[in-house]
């Protein structure tokens, strides 16, 4: 069972990715972390966030197993990340790992922007997780403090209006839900909520799908 889970930044699309993994025992990849990876070397090397060569080098040259996921969560990762996202061979570099990961045997869970839609259209479940963008920037304002960084809650609300129009508006793979896609906007809801919804909407399909069987009307074996 392939789970794909969509969304805009600071969605929650992150935590009902790996609580649904856990529940399910699945892989979990959150994509994002690879735009972020490519987003931080390019940063790291001083150079120009829109040279295409260099951004589609650091691309291939990406290594899974040393993702530092502390480092790459910091603040402006996450725009230069965007950035270097918007770019189309950076995208088609990254594909084919993404594509292995989906397609393991016995299936995986896959968070990002555009897993329902390009990399994995086949996934048996597809979930867009969002919220309001005063919610969400309320949401990451609080994780940015806690880990430490200097930043005020107005700084954080322009990022995420930005990076949901650069998301939105680039030609290749933009941030949109599948039109099969289950919309769980979670502005008025806590995680608890968030990940029950999920959690209903998976279990509903897998009966569909009969890969478990429906309970029996009068609740017996
Ligand atoms: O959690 P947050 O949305 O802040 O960041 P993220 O999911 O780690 O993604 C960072 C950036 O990577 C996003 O703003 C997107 O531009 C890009 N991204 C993408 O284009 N496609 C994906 N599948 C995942 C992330």
């Amino acid at each position: 069972m392939i789970i794909a889970i969509d969304g805009p930044a600071a969605s929650g699309k992150g935590t009902v990715a790996r609580r649904l993994a856990a529940h399910y025992r699945l892989p979990h990849l959150d994509t994002g972390l690879l735009y972020r990876a490519v987003g931080a070397a390019r940063l790291a090397s001083g150079g120009a966030l829109d040279d295409v060569a260099a951004a589609a080098r650091a691309a291939r040259a990406l290594d899974l197993e040393s993702l530092d996921e502390e480092a790459l969560k910091a603040g402006p990762v996450g725009e230069a990340a965007s950035r270097v996202a918007a770019i189309p061979q950076v995208r088609r570099a990254l594909l084919e790992l993404q594509h292995g990961f989906a397609r393991q045997p016995g299936g995986a869970v896959l968070d990002g922007r555009d897993i329902g839609t390009v990399i994995a259209p086949e996934a048996e479940v597809k979930i867009f997780v969002t919220a309001s963008p005063e919610a969400r920037a309320e949401r990451r304002h609080r994780e940015l403090i806690g880990r430490g960084e200097a930043i005020g809650y107005e700084t954080v609300l322009e990022d995420i209006r930005r990076r949901d129009a650069r998301d939105a508006g680039r030609s290749i793979a933009p941030l949109v839900r599948a039109a099969d896609a289950l919309v769980i906007d979670n502005t008025e809801l806590d995680k608890e909520a968030t990940f029950a919804a999920a959690l209903a909407f998976v279990e509903a399909r897998r009966r569909e799908l009969g890969i478990v069987a429906a309970a029996a009307p009068d609740g017996g074996a």
